[in-house]
């Protein structure tokens, strides 16, 4: 339809119509078409209620979920005809209610207002959202836990700044990601409680002057109750802000593990090797295999931090209530959403695919002295200040660096010339399976603790 002939469910007040660009720049239903079940949910709980309350008619009420159930179908099957024209979701589905019901379509509005239509819409969207997020989240804990367990006893490298620092289990190292995703998913989980409330009634700001049941509208759509100020409700998104943050924190965790990820499968590293279908080659170099899938990951995580900051900027200063501004909410919304969901599913795929190189963690064990603190505190036990037995330790490394060996290579009476607390037993203590086993308290990385933390954590899944 032409600018001339359009009539805008708006234009009575207007007396020329928008320009081409005007209507494109306004416009939002190419992005927000996606609420399309959510806005036909959040509609017919309405007109429920406004039948309910003799606001509408039961005949109204009637043809209006007739009409609905037409219009859902034809968005399921791909027929529904967007228009620009009609600027958003709402209206469009509006306007097709009404050229398939008549009068009743037009009657829905009542009492409701884009603004309270629009600020339901996010928030059952964003709900049904965190709560797939959370099944990805437990998916990936679930392969998290499972090569965890696999490695409860493979010893790895524990590393501070990036040099080699006492001796952990490779399964002790993964159950670390699988706290930081169960922080992830109570995160997620305070967003969704918080979200959860209905802003339907708030109309465009005061609230209306009909006899409405917000309640039922909120039991309805399962919100936990409703919002309590109509100001308020239509126009704060921190909701949508907050799910931004704790998608940056998945993200962030999900990052430390990627660039885990990609030293490890250095060959300067080697100690795991990710299945082919997570990497790519060069159109050069007939030799690489590039983890593309973590450094992506890692790449993303910029874009989602970038959107947190976009919606924050987008909220501040702006004064109540509901401003047009709000609409720029939802691309960064829908694009923070699909890039978690698509990097959680991917890695919860990824997971079973790590093959792990136990002899390559091994060797670079043996050339760390990753037991050094082991010997010290064996001979703290004997008596000596740790202070002291640090001094000694470190004396031991340069010896054996001199040599060119690890600390157990040492022959005893070498090592026992460090002190005389030092007896033959002390080989008990400096194998890494001897460090790994004393650290046998909750949080430590002994197998057996290991094992009992994977119970724990399935138990909680
Ligand atoms: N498309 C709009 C949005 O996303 C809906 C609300 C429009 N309200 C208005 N008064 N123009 O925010």
């Amino acid at each position: 339809m032409s600018d001339q002939t359009e009539v805008k469910a708006w234009s009575g007040r207007f007396s020329e119509p928008v320009s081409d660009l005007v209507k494109r720049y306004t416009a939002s239903v190419f992005f927000d078409q996606r609420m399309a079940a959510q806005d036909i949910r959040g509609s017919l709980a309405h007109a429920k209620m406004l039948a309910r309350q003799k606001i509408i008619s039961a005949d109204d009420l009637a043809a209006i979920e007739r009409g609905m159930a037409q219009i859902a179908g034809e968005i399921e099957r791909d027929e529904f005809n967007w228009n620009l024209d009609d600027e958003d979701v709402h209206l469009n589905i509006e306007k097709r209610l009404t050229a398939l019901v008549g009068d009743a379509g037009k009657r829905l509005h009542t009492g409701r207002s884009r603004n309270d239509q629009v600020a339901t819409d996010i928030r059952l969207w964003l709900r049904d959202t965190v709560d797939a997020i959370d099944g990805l989240l437990k998916n990936y804990q679930e392969a998290l836990l499972k090569l965890a367990e696999e490695h409860a006893a493979t010893p790895l490298p524990g590393f501070t700044h990036l040099q080699v620092a006492q001796p952990v289990t490779f399964g002790h190292h993964l159950l670390a990601y699988v706290e930081m995703a169960k922080r992830d998913r109570s995160r997620m989980a305070d967003c969704r409680r918080r979200m959860n409330r209905l802003p339907l009634g708030a109309a465009a700001l005061a609230g209306t002057t009909f006899p409405i049941d917000r309640e039922f509208v909120a039991q309805e759509l399962g919100f936990d109750g409703v919002c309590e100020n109509s100001l308020d409700a239509v126009s704060d998104r921190d909701f949508a802000i907050e799910f931004c943050a704790a998608a940056s924190l998945v993200m962030t965790h999900v990052s430390r593990f990627s660039e885990e990820l990609i030293l490890w499968m250095s060959p300067r590293v080697g100690f795991i090797d990710l299945a082919d279908r997570f990497c790519t080659g060069s159109s050069i170099m007939p030799q690489k295999k590039n983890p593309d899938v973590p450094e992506l990951a890692r790449g993303k995580t910029g874009r989602v931090y970038g959107h947190l900051m976009g919606l924050l900027t987008l909220m501040k200063g702006q004064p109540l209530a509901y401003n047009k501004d709000n609409q720029e909410d939802k691309e960064p919304l829908f694009d923070t959403a699909d890039t978690l969901v698509d990097t959680l599913r991917i890695f919860a795929d990824m997971v079973p695919g790590i093959r792990v190189k136990p002899e390559a963690m091994r060797a670079a064990l043996k050339q760390g002295y990753a037991t050094a603190t082991d010997l010290a505190d064996y001979l703290v036990k004997k008596g000596l200040p740790f202070r002291d037995a640090h001094e000694a330790v470190a004396r031991a490394v340069r010896a054996a660096e001199a040599k060119g060996c690890d600390l157990p290579d040492l022959p005893f009476a070498e090592l026992a010339a460090f002190s005389p607390l030092i007896g033959e037993d002390v080989y008990g203590v400096l194998t890494v399976e001897g460090s790994l086993a004393a650290r046998n308290h909750i949080g430590g990385t002994a197998p057996e603790q290991v094992r009992a933390a994977i119970a724990r954590a399935r138990a909680a899944l």
